[in-house]
């Protein structure tokens, strides 16, 4: 049998064919979505239908089931229709918004023990509560509150708006705990499947009488194609990411993509209430500690940029220069971020002088500066008492040789990289192929090949940067 899964991620839409019974790939295909913070769901599915044909049609698949980026607010109204743009995770003018919602709620505490997360601008609560500040007509018009993988989900499942001809029942919505964990209203440390919160769904919005996706379990079916297919829960991209990966406790999972992820699967649901680490759901029925940075690959994007250059020679110019940059360093704040909290800082770059302003020292001290960012979320997420004994570097941004040879030496610890894959997509896969065996654990597929880096630590590279980070 063979089964597809799908990452609908904030760039692209992927989509992987296997074989369910042993995960070996027997097509791919992929397609762009458009840059920007608000979207068209339209263009995901237009996407996802290109993809799909690029992969060779899904004619001959048993199970599919969608990975996606999360948070990002798909408000319906009656009709099915989509009543403003997506506003998508990194969207960040619901910051406001977000610091209303920690203290009306009685402050972060309350937040953190309530849903697992303390709110910022990423998460949907937060882009419920801009709607109803900003755009009240919108929010009057709103009937049902989706994530991108639900929607699309619900799109394949053959409902949509009703101007397209399509059934839009909405009743008909389904998410999975990982996503639904992320929205903000969702208590995932509930009983075994977790529950919304409807009064923190009426703090935002000013009403509760709202359609949210049913929460299925990670192997439920959330339906079938009228061609017969069946449909799994999905998963947010890094429960799916998880999955794909067959992570296990002690293993750390750091992405570098459009965002930057530490994650580690928890047996409990963490409640950080320094807000530096959400207490998500995963897709295998645990949690997941997560410290999510908004300034990840796009920082290598950004010098490469400025340097005119292309990934391997920023790469090779990285690693000609010496650890620190030669007392270069920089705060990779380039949109805002999320941890620390501080949406509307900038980047800057200190210790600018005349004898180390080259491009190799410039290079060097922005892969240095993007993975201090990412070891400050790493020691928020091991000070939850989550043990990292694997570091697993994944992602776009895993790619770069320099990165994953810097990486050792300022997180302190050896990195595994595996080969570059489609995770997100293969956990989706996986799900699916799960569902169709119906067995009580995940199908055993073969790993990734994956290569080791290892590297004396160098303290005074992030004790630098702490002293300019504040
Ligand atoms: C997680 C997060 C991002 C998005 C986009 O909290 O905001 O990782 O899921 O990938």
């Amino acid at each position: 049998m063979i089964v597809a899964g799908v990452d609908t991620s904030t760039q692209s839409c992927k989509v992987v064919i296997r074989n369910a019974a042993s995960g070996a790939l027997l097509r791919f295909g992929s397609a762009r979505h458009p840059d920007g913070s608000e979207v068209s769901p339209q263009v995901w599915w237009d996407a996802f239908n290109l993809a799909v044909t690029k992969a060779g049609g899904l004619r001959d698949v048993a199970a599919l089931a969608v990975g996606g980026q999360q948070h990002g607010l798909v408000a319906l109204d009656a009709d099915g229709e989509v009543v403003r743009p997506a506003l998508l995770w990194n969207d960040t003018r619901s910051a406001g918004a977000a610091r209303e919602l920690v203290a009306e709620f009685g402050g972060a505490a309350a937040w953190a023990r309530a849903i697992g997360s303390v709110p910022v601008a990423s998460l949907t609560v937060t882009k419920l509560r801009w709607l109803r500040n900003a755009e009240p007509r919108n929010a009057a018009r709103v009937a049902a509150v989706a994530l991108p993988h639900d929607w699309l989900t619900w799109r394949i499942a053959g409902y949509g708006p009703r101007s397209a001809g399509l059934e839009p029942d909405l009743d008909a919505l389904v998410t999975d705990r990982s996503d639904a964990s992320g929205t903000g209203y969702f208590d995932s440390a509930v009983g075994t499947l977790g529950e919304y919160r409807p009064d923190l769904v009426a703090i935002a919005l000013g009403r509760s009488d709202v359609v949210l996706p049913r929460v299925l379990g990670p192997t439920e079916m959330a339906g079938r194609t009228a061609d017969g297919m069946i449909l799994g829960p999905g998963a947010g991209d890094n429960a799916a990411a998880a999955l794909g990966l067959g992570w296990a406790a002690g293993d750390v999972g750091i992405s570098i993509g459009t965002s930057g992820v530490v994650s580690a699967v928890t047996v409990e649901r963490p409640a950080d209430a320094s807000g530096l680490v959400t207490g998500f759901a995963d897709a295998m029925g645990g949690h997941l500690a997560m410290a999510v940075t908004l300034n990840a690959s796009r920082v290598l994007d950004a010098a490469r940029a400025l340097l005119g250059v292309d990934h391997e020679t920023l790469s090779r110019l990285a690693l000609a220069a010496p650890a620190g940059a030669d007392g270069l360093t920089l705060l990779p704040y380039l949109e805002g971020e999320r941890t620390p909290d501080r949406p509307g800082a900038t980047g800057s770059l200190h210790g600018i002088r005349l004898g180390n302003l080259a491009p190799d020292r410039v290079a060097r001290a922005f892969v240095e500066g993007m993975l201090c960012g990412l070891a400050d979320g790493l020691d928020a997420v091991r000070d939850q008492g989550v043990p990292a004994q694997r570091l697993v570097l994944i992602g776009g941004g895993a790619r770069s040789a320099a990165v994953r040879q810097i990486a050792p030496s300022i997180f302190g610890l050896p990195v595994s990289v595996p080969e570059p894959g489609e995770y997100v997509a293969d956990g989706a896969a996986r799900q699916a192929a799960w569902i169709l065996e119906g067995s009580p654990t995940p199908p055993r597929w073969p790993g990734p090949s994956s290569t080791s880096y290892d590297g004396d630590p160098e303290p005074t590279v992030r004790q630098r940067y702490a002293a300019v980070r504040g």
